[in-house]
């Protein structure tokens, strides 16, 4: 009682109220001071620093219009793709809510690569935001889990050979996989069990998982505070009060900043949902409008757009590529011999580790290592802070051809993109081999590329012009 605020007398209502609450429930106004009015957030975020408060956005009308979904599907196999059609032709508004819940899922991950490859460019994976970036990429991980199951949920023939193709990777890991796949699914083949445990996973497992990590990753970054488009870090310059002088405070001038990003992206996206919803057969795909049926393969499997560059890394390793994977081993073991600054104890230990890797990688099939790409393309992203060795955090002060190195990892993972769709073809094969390399060599040989080259000097104060 001793810590009651009291107002004087004649105060206006709302702010009796609102001391009435305050006094009940300090930690709710701490928590609104130490992550809104109070948090100093660099003041010159541009366009790329849209993208985390629209995930948020697209996160919460992905739970809505699950809730809303679920109220009228059945996850069973006999009754899965009649209930998705009786929502989308007889549930008042179905359509809406279904057609906002797969824009949803495809808006979710423009968003959140936009939002990553902002990341990139500005070196915020780097001290002291770390962390920061591994809750990012175990939310991207959980996402990827999150859209997967979810896509098996309408049991059209793209559901169910989608999770048919990818659930029987798994099976080629040694040893454990055929018991894997079989954990997986729950039978021998995809089946009602699969759908229901991709239901139960997709519909609260995983989204419980996505909101606590999505949690950790903001209460992260509010401790560190964000980084900037200059790389600079607002802290190092206080004012006699303790506040970053380039630092606004996030409420009101990001809200009202954001809400602007909000307007822009719900007019795109109610363009897309009410005039394109299926997006030329990428949102949705049009062999997903015919019902499951185990005894017809489909002519032509690919995943949805936001998987395929990772298929297509998938597709590349062929026997053949595995060869072109020996020889990098290798030489990375004796670039590692010559090159690190190590007792001949480890560098024994590194030549002894290449050599069983290449004994394995000759007696496991590719398939096996195809599926372990794939999965290392996404893993090798949580290693980005130790692998960055530039001095300066943002691409506006590195060196010009930086900006070509990463120009071209983005063109060459649209590339992978547009093949992971396409029907496998000799020529699309090899292309996709080539795009493998460069993706794994630009993280892989960054700490000696994101050295070289001229850096140019970073300001002390961060570069803003008020418009
Ligand atoms: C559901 C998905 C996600 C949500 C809701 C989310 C939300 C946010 C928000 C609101 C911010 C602060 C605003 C901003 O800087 O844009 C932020 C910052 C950040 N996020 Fe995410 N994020 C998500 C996924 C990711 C992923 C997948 C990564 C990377 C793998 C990532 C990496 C980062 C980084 C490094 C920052 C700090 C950026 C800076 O200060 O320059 N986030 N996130």
């Amino acid at each position: 009682m001793a810590d009651f605020k009291e107002l004087p007398a004649g105060a206006p209502v709302a702010q009796q109220v609102t001391n009435w609450f305050e006094n009940r429930f300090p930690t709710a106004f701490d928590a609104y001071r130490v992550h809104m009015s109070e948090y100093y957030a660099p003041k010159n975020f541009n366009f790329w620093y849209f993208f985390g408060s629209l995930a948020l956005l697209v996160l919460v009308i992905q739970i809505v219009t699950g809730i809303f979904l679920v109220m009228h599907y059945k996850p069973d196999a006999a009754l899965a793709f009649a209930s998705v059609e009786y929502i989308m032709r007889d549930v008042p508004w179905g359509w809406l809510v279904r057609y906002m819940h797969s824009t949803g899922a495809s808006a979710f991950f423009v968003v959140v690569y936009l939002h990553m490859f902002r990341g990139l460019l500005y070196g915020s994976y780097r001290k002291p935001r770390e962390l920061v970036w591994i809750f990012g990429c175990a939310i991207f991980l959980c996402l990827m889990g999150e859209a997967f199951m979810g896509y098996l949920l309408p049991w059209g023939q793209m559901s169910y050979w989608g999770a048919q193709v990818i659930v029987n990777l798994f099976a080629a890991i040694p040893f454990v996989g055929p018991d894997l796949a079989l954990l997986i699914r729950g039978d021998y083949v995809v089946s009602d069990a699969t759908l229901n445990r991709f239901f139960s996973f997709h519909v609260i497992a995983v989204p419980l998982v996505l909101l606590g990590l999505v949690v950790a990753h903001l209460l992260a970054l509010h401790d560190v505070g964000s980084n900037n488009p200059d790389g600079v870090e607002i802290k190092a310059k206080k004012d006699a009060n303790g506040k970053p002088l380039d630092g606004i405070p996030f409420h009101p001038y990001y809200t009202v900043h954001d809400i602007f990003g909000v307007g822009v992206f719900l007019f795109v996206f109610s363009l897309i949902i009410f005039f394109a919803p299926e997006f030329g057969g990428y949102f949705l795909e049009y062999n997903n409008f015919i019902p499951a049926d185990p005894l017809k393969t489909p002519l032509h499997i690919a995943p949805v757009w936001y998987f395929t560059p990772y298929y297509s890394m998938l597709r590349a390793i062929t026997s053949e590529m595995m060869y072109a994977l020996i020889a990098c081993v290798l030489a990375g073991a004796v670039l590692g011999v010559l090159k690190a600054k190590v007792g001949a104890l480890i560098k024994g230990a590194i030549l002894v580790g290449a050599l069983v890797i290449v004994a394995l990688m000759l007696a496991i099939d590719a398939k096996f290592w195809g599926v372990v790409v794939m999965g290392g393309a996404v893993v090798i992203l949580f290693f980005l802070p130790w692998l960055d060795f530039s001095p300066v955090k943002s691409i506006r002060y590195r060196p010009s051809w930086h900006k070509y190195v990463y120009g071209i990892f983005v063109i060459n993972f649209l590339i992978l993109g547009y093949l992971g769709v396409q029907p496998p073809s000799p020529i699309g094969e090899r292309v996709s081999q080539v795009g493998t390399l460069f993706y794994f060599g630009f993280f892989l040989l960054m700490p000696w590329w994101s050295r070289l080259g001229e850096f140019k000097p970073v300001p002390d104060r961060v570069t803003f012009a008020a418009h």
